[in-house]
């Protein structure tokens, strides 16, 4: 008789090695080897699962595919909507991630309580139904739209959906369903990979709108090593600062829609509401007497935001002086100074930087450097810049200031707010606004 072979494999992701490993090279996992014994290709057979009614089907022709309606049922919730590109699609496959306790679980609810007309079903792994229901009542819904199973076997889960039909089936979360044909632990990436494999087939071949919760690890990936991000069709991230109320829900990708849109939200004691103008929102404390204080405007998918730059510059107690950033790159900022410092003649030397961006969001558009070596030269001066002024420019490392794009929309929103100055690059696209406008090549003409 043959002599059995000995395998290892982790248990985190299913990587198989003839060798005991410490460290897993496919998941990066410490310590996951398990001693198996292989059974010829028993392994691959045992975790296939049904998951279609239908045998093989042959090649179409593309003139011959049939187009889908691609109808967008609108969740009557329009931050949501503007995110998803106009509303839910039929069948379509949707990944929501972000920090436990941001909001997804809520933002869930919500859906199902302003869409009545929705059969939802829920696939609740990480609560029970009546801390649920206590959320609801909590934000005033009845939900007799919303159906509660607290089963979290993935085959259970699969044969309720196909029994109820719903319109749209949330499955909170992907982390906490489990296939019972696996020895992986639930939230494992063998066990994510294979339900949510199971997950897309109920979305594309039942037409069952699915979208998963899924917790975002601590490298920043939504569960695990970026498996879930290929398999559907968006993905959206739940974002913001626990200990500011506003969130941000991001389409970082879309089929059906632009990605990269932005919709806001503030958690309030009654749940997630919308903010329709987040300007307001990020401007609402500002306090343009002090100095450091500068505003910009950011683009956040197709959307001009108004927000507040803040700099802190103070003599340094330290022999090396700090430079700290919040909400901002921290590298730009070093070159930011630099640029002033050569550029503009300022000197920082001895000097500790603080710059934070007000309400904690977090920026990565260029246009925001003109505002934010202005609340720089600000600080330094101790000269709050004029009342209801914008900035809006790169900064280049000649200290020149480069044109940036929405030019139009980011002076409209301006203008909207009752800016009265804006300073900004020369640009012909600038049109007529209600504002005085003080194009500026170089720095040191945009800081005077
Ligand atoms: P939750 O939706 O459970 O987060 P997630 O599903 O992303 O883990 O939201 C939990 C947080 O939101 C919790 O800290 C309480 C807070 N919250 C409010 O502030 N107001 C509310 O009306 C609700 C329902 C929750
Ligand atoms: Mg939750």
């Amino acid at each position: 008789m043959a002599k059995p072979k000995i395998q290892y494999e982790c248990s985190a992701c299913g990587h198989v090695s003839p060798k005991w490993l410490g460290l897993c090279p496919a998941c990066g996992e410490w310590h996951t080897f398990e001693e198996k014994i292989s059974e010829k290709k028993k392994s691959s057979k045992k975790h296939k699962v049904d998951i279609s009614n239908s045998d093989e089907s042959d090649a179409v022709a593309l003139k011959d595919v049939k187009q889908s309606k691609d109808e967008k049922i609108s969740t009557n919730l329009s931050e949501f909507d503007r995110v998803l590109g106009g509303g839910l699609i039929d069948g379509s496959f949707l990944l929501l991630g972000g920090d436990p306790g941001i909001g997804k679980s809520t933002l869930m609810l919500q859906v199902a309580q302003k869409c009545p007309n929705l059969k939802i079903l829920y696939i609740a792994g990480e609560e029970s139904a009546s801390q649920i229901k206590q959320r609801a009542d909590r934000i005033g819904m009845n939900g007799e739209n919303l159906l509660i199973y607290n089963n979290t076997d993935v085959q259970n889960v699969i044969s309720q959906a196909r029994k109820i039909k719903p319109d749209l089936l949330v499955v909170d979360s992907i982390q906490t369903v489990f296939s019972s044909e696996l020895s992986s632990l639930p939230g494992s990436v063998q066990q994510i990979r294979e339900c949510s494999a199971m997950f897309q087939q109920i979305a594309k071949k039942e037409g069952i709108t699915t979208l998963m919760i899924g917790h975002v690890t601590k490298e920043g990936d939504i569960a695990g090593p970026r498996i879930l991000e290929h398999m559907v069709d968006t993905v959206l991230h739940f974002e913001g600062d626990q200990s500011q109320l506003h969130r941000l829900l991001r389409g970082v990708k879309n089929r059906f829609g632009p990605a990269n849109e932005v919709g806001v939200f503030e958690m309030r004691d009654t749940g997630l509401h919308e903010v329709n103008n987040p300007s307001d929102l990020f401007l609402a404390e500002m306090n343009s007497t002090v100095s450091g204080n500068c505003v910009t405007c950011v683009m956040e998918g197709s959307r001009p935001i108004l927000i507040e730059i803040q700099a802190l510059v103070t003599p340094s107690n330290y022999s090396t002086p700090q430079r700290t950033a919040s909400g901002f790159d921290q590298r730009r900022l070093s070159l930011l100074i630099a640029v002033l410092e050569k550029r503009a003649a300022m000197s920082f030397a001895g000097q500790d930087v603080y710059l934070n961006v007000a309400g904690g969001l977090k920026i990565n558009d260029t246009a925001a450097d003109l505002a934010v070596v202005a609340a720089l030269a600000s600080s330094l001066k101790d000269e709050p810049v004029p009342e209801k002024s914008l900035y809006i420019g790169e900064v280049g490392l000649g200290g020149e200031v480069r044109r940036v794009p929405f030019l139009k929309q980011r002076l409209n929103e301006a203008e909207k707010m009752g800016f009265k100055n804006a300073v900004l690059p020369i640009s012909d696209t600038a049109g007529t606004y209600n504002m005085t406008l003080n194009p500026a090549d170089h720095l040191m003409k945009a800081l005077k």
